[in-house]
């Protein structure tokens, strides 16, 4: 493919993102969510963007399951399409925090690799790796959308988990172990990262 980015300069906006924050009354950040099918995430992220709304806080929730119904349509579930996928949904979060939106954002991103390079695009911007611990048996007992007795049988081999890899975060900002603490209680974590950062 052509990397036409090659000829393509990156314009200079006249409102820079502190300019932006000042003006939300908040700071911008990305919060990453990752885990499992049935880990929790969406379910933590929603909370979370609850108690962020609720006072005053700018914020946007991007879901796997949502992007992949529009933006990420033309993807699927290959090696190559989740690097796509989460390399898209890290742009858009980029986007988002540079107007000053605190972005929520809910991706099983399998891969170590995956994360480290969205990470790398937001530069001194504040990202915070979220990894929402649970146990695949558990995810499987939840099994909210029936994925697991599907790849039980056969009929979805590359199930992340089962047929294909999760690589748990060698270093994340927090762990939420959603096993054995409530929705709220790693909610609660999470807010407290943001104001411990500054960002709310
Ligand atoms: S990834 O790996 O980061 O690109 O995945 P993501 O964009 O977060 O999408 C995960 C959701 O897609 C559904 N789904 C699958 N997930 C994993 N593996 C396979 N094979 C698969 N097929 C469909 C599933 O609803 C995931 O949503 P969550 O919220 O994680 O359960």
């Amino acid at each position: 493919a052509l990397d036409q980015a090659a000829n393509i300069h990156v314009a200079a906006g006249g409102v820079d993102r502190r300019q932006r924050e000042r003006l939300n009354g908040h700071g911008g950040a990305a919060v990453w969510f990752t885990g499992l099918s049935g880990s929790g995430k969406s379910t933590i992220a929603a909370e979370v963007e609850r108690r962020l709304h609720a006072r005053g806080v700018r914020t946007v929730l991007l879901d796997g399951d949502n992007l992949r119904h529009g933006l990420n349509r033309d993807l699927g579930f290959s090696d190559a399409d989740r690097d796509e996928n989460v390399r898209r949904a890290g742009e858009v979060a980029r986007l988002f925090v540079d107007a000053g939106v605190v972005a929520l954002c809910a991706f099983i991103s399998p891969r170590q690799a995956q994360r480290d390079a969205v990470r790398a695009r937001f530069d001194e911007r504040p990202f915070m790796e979220v990894f929402v611990d649970a146990p695949v048996a558990l995810c499987r007992a939840r099994d909210p959308k029936g994925l697991y007795a599907k790849a039980g049988e056969g009929a979805i081999t590359d199930l992340t988990g089962v047929g294909a890899p999760y690589e748990a975060p060698a270093s994340p900002d927090i762990t939420l172990s959603t096993g054995t603490d409530t929705v709220e209680h790693s909610a609660a974590q999470v807010i407290a990262r943001l104001e411990a950062a500054g960002v709310i």
